[in-house]
């Protein structure tokens, strides 16, 4: 099924976050959206699971008007696309094993939901995600004691306890060190392929949208002014992206980087580019 977004528009008081935005997704894609700090990647991705609502414009799923989506169908459809963040957003105090399957919250009764009861059918899910994850030992330990790269794991098992057809990501791996990252992209590519489920990631560095993604998305002042696979993002689609530093300076080549070296995925030409905020 595909995912549309048809001349969606954001604005926040007179500023305009994501502007005229038109964008096919089809089922089962790998895309990365990149672009310099406040470009619109986070209010685009919001407006996919519906965080935030588009000012004019409309967002589908197939024959389905997600922009519209009230009640019952809008917890249904946020259920359906499961979003991970840079922070986590796990809770703290609670084991590992209870934030996982708080990922099932919206396929239970309330009742159920209140007294956190857990079938055990709940309980053998959960377990079965953390070990895809290579975490299981960690299930009975408070959440907030994990590292950060665990921590992501755990919110990417708990997402996929939500059966999701799509999975956003934003900035997942900002926080973690390279090796980490490449551990938390791995998963996510995996998932994208043996489940066919749709990801969509913002990311802080080329490279790793380079090494993981087969389509990425470059905005800027809120307009998609890339859309292409790797091969295509070359020097002067970089700069379209990005523009130069304030100074006028050209982007920096080598500033930062995740430094994940990828193992399946070939790297292509330039290893990496970023940019001065
Ligand atoms: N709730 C809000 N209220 C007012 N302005 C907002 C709000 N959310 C986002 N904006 C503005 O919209 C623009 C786009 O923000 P957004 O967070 O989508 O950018 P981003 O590309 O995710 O940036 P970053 O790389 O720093 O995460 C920015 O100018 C931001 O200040
Ligand atoms: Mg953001």
């Amino acid at each position: 099924m595909k995912f549309e977004l048809r001349n969606v528009t954001r604005r926040f008081g007179g500023h305009i976050a994501v502007n005229s935005v038109n964008l096919s997704i089809p089922q089962g894609q790998m895309v990365g959206v990149i672009g310099r700090s406040g470009a619109g990647k986070s209010t685009l991705l919001r407006m996919i699971n519906r965080l935030a609502d588009p000012t004019s414009g409309s967002l589908h799923f197939g024959d389905l008007e997600v922009s519209a989506l009230r009640g019952g169908a809008l917890r249904n459809w946020q259920r359906d696309c499961a979003m991970i963040f840079q922070q986590f957003n796990l809770v703290p105090r609670l084991d590992v094993l209870t934030n996982v399957m708080l990922g099932r919250l919206n396929h239970r009764s309330t009742a159920m939901s209140l007294l956190n009861i857990f079938t055990r059918e709940e309980r053998i899910a959960a377990i079965a995600a953390l070990e895809r994850l290579g975490i299981e030992q960690t299930a009975l330990q408070a959440a907030g004691t994990l590292s950060g790269g665990q921590q992501q794991r755990v919110a990417i098992a708990r997402a996929l306890m939500q059966s999701p057809k799509m999975l956003l990501a934003d900035e997942p791996i900002a926080s973690l060190d390279p090796l980490n990252a490449r551990i938390v992209m791995d998963a996510l590519k995996d998932i994208n392929e043996r489940e066919g489920i749709t990801v969509i990631t913002n990311l802080h560095t080329l490279d790793t949208a380079r090494a993981y993604c087969e389509r990425i998305i470059g905005m800027s002042a809120g307009r998609v002014v890339f859309d292409g696979g790797p091969n295509e993002l070359d020097a002067e689609a970089v700069r379209t992206i990005y523009g130069t530093g304030h100074d006028g300076a050209e982007i920096d080549e080598s500033m930062t980087s995740t430094a994940i070296s990828v193992g399946h995925a070939a790297p292509v030409a330039v290893a990496s580019f970023s940019v001065m905020a």
